[in-house]
């Protein structure tokens, strides 16, 4: 059972007698996990991400820099059955909060697109999302990082609405089951089992958004492929707040159009 904040005072106070140890408290974190440098707060966010380490030089320069405004009338679309998108089901996964982010370890996976085939290295989450959809965000985007033997990384991505009905894609039910145990960074646990079928039929049922751009986080780099499904996953409320709650905020700001100045430069030369 959840403990939110609004019990907690009363919880404190009853549990010297009857609640203690009962499961009412939240369960402690499985173990430690080192967490990122980076943030999304102050002198550690995305405008000084290259201050934090000269090897973050694209996040500054870079011109075709992740996550921008996907113009539905522009951007390309991957063709019909380019995008083989293959994650077998599994007992569990380490849940890891990085501080910067909530990651689900997972390698069993692979990707087969025009340009290769690729392995899974991980999936998390951003609250709100990064990328927006003809300027409009969403609540929450999920990331799934594939990289190939020659160290090129591809990203399938969607976003999540908040469902009108309190329904969720059951996978991600099954992802945040545990996540107050690591509600501090630098702490992990396990999700329930895994199952990919459903956000794998919801991919290939619907349009892909696909674009050359880079990580949205340090050290930035570009090359990178991005896959995104032009159709939201249904979020339902509960999740979206226990996820934001330990989240917090984790969303780089929309870069520059693809090709053009990196924002920074601009900025820094209308300084000038
Ligand atoms: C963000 O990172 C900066 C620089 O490393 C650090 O000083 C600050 O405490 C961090 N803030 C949070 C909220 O983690
Ligand atoms: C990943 O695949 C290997 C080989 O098929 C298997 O032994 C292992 O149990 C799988 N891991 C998970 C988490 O399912
Ligand atoms: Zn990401």
């Amino acid at each position: 059972m959840k403990v939110t904040a609004a019990i907690l005072p009363l919880l404190t106070v009853v549990s010297a007698s009857c609640l203690h140890g009962t499961s009412l408290l939240p369960r402690a974190a499985d173990g430690i996990v080192d967490i990122n440098s980076f943030n999304y707060t102050n002198t550690g966010g995305p405008l000084t991400w290259y201050g934090l380490d000269k090897k973050n030089s694209a996040c500054s320069t870079g011109k075709h820099q992740s996550p921008i405004d996907i113009v539905t009338e522009e951007i390309d679309y991957a063709s019909a059955n380019s995008v083989h998108f293959h994650i077998p089901s599994a007992d569990n996964a380490k849940f890891e909060n990085l501080g910067s982010g909530l990651e689900v370890v997972l390698t069993n996976g692979t990707l087969v697109t025009k340009s290769g085939s690729y392995k899974l290295a991980q999936f998390h989450f951003h609250t709100p999302s990064e990328h927006r959809i003809n300027e409009e965000y969403y609540p929450m985007e999920a990331h799934f990082v594939f990289e190939n033997t020659a160290g090129s990384i591809a990203v399938v991505a969607f976003v999540f609405e908040l469902s009108q009905f309190g329904y969720s894609t059951p996978l991600f039910d099954s992802v945040f089951a545990h996540i107050d145990d690591i509600a501090t960074p630098g702490t992990y646990t396990k999700t329930n089992s895994l199952d990919f079928t459903g956000i794998t039929r919801h991919l290939n049922s619907h349009g892909i958004y696909q674009y050359t751009g880079s990580l949205t986080t340090p050290p930035c780099s570009e090359d990178v492929a991005w896959y995104i499904s032009t159709a939201p996953l249904p979020l339902n409320v509960q999740s979206y707040n226990a996820v934001k709650h330990v989240l917090k905020f984790n969303a780089r700001y929309t870069q520059n159009a693809l090709g053009q100045d990196n924002l920074l430069e601009v900025a820094t030369s209308e300084l000038k």
